[in-house]
């Protein structure tokens, strides 16, 4: 077996709203739970010296919910962003949001730029927050950008490369995915940035996620062997995937 150093996890965050439920509280409740699980996970991050760290906090789809919840959300994260920032700055993070941003209100896109903003030239662990993100919508943007950049008629054919170029990640793929809250689908999370991790589905909703679980998803990466196609364990592969 081939042991491969984490550099990059990604983390879907389900099951809030069934937390709280459990707990005959709304769904606000749970949310707010989830954001200290969050933190919870960022400072183990650090300690574990992962590169990247990428937390779906929002999907592209999360609009369909009730417009009380939606509005919830928005709020928790404008709160959490000016709650964290200076923590987040003097812990040497890097921030980014990745994700259409421009569907969200102006004070909210506002927070958000200044947080990657003051964190931009920080060097420590990488943090993502994929808010309004789609999986499909970053391969659409990334054609997008690629056909802009090139006037619409560089060559007939677009390249793979071209595709992986643009995207919201480049030669930066997540290792291992970790799905809380039981289900065992994408729902439309970095549908070709997952093309080669290791994926790791628990129980355990998000904000009971600690420490320990998370030590059993890295505990879970190191036992696989990663072949990328071929036929022997290798070592990590410069761009994670093909
Ligand atoms: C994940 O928890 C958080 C977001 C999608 C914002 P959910 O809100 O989906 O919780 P469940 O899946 O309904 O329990
Ligand atoms: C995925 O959870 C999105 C986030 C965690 C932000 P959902 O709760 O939206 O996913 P589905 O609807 O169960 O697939
Ligand atoms: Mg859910």
């Amino acid at each position: 077996m081939v042991n491969h150093r984490i550099k990059h996890i990604s983390i879907i965050m389900d099951g809030n709203g069934r937390w709280a439920g459990e707990r005959n509280m709304n769904r606000s409740y749970g949310h707010r739970k989830g954001i200290e699980a969050v933190k919870k996970i960022i400072n183990a991050c650090l300690v574990r010296q992962i590169t990247s760290l990428t937390l779906f906090a929002f999907s592209s789809e999360n609009w369909i919910r009730p417009g009380n919840e939606v509005k919830l959300l928005m709020s928790l994260f404008r709160e959490s962003i000016t709650n964290n920032i200076n923590a987040l700055h003097e812990n040497n993070i890097h921030v980014k949001f990745v994700g259409d941003l421009s569907k969200f209100d102006k004070s909210l896109i506002y927070h958000m730029k200044d947080l990657e903003n003051l964190t931009h030239d920080n060097d420590g662990m990488n943090l993502n927050f994929a808010v309004n993100y789609g999986g499909k919508w970053d391969i659409a943007q990334s054609v997008n950008k690629y056909l802009n950049k090139n006037n619409f008629n560089s060559k007939s054919e677009i390249s793979v490369s071209d595709i992986e170029e643009n995207l919201t990640f480049y030669k930066n793929h997540p290792d291992l995915l970790i799905r809380t809250g039981g289900e065992k689908r994408l729902s439309n999370f970095m549908l070709w940035q997952h093309a080669y991790t290791e994926l790791y589905f628990t129980d355990c909703l998000w904000p009971d996620f600690n420490e320990h679980e998370l030590d059993n998803a890295i505990r879970f990466f190191h036992s696989r062997n990663r072949k990328f196609g071929g036929l022997r364990a290798v070592h990590q592969i410069e761009n994670n995937d093909k």
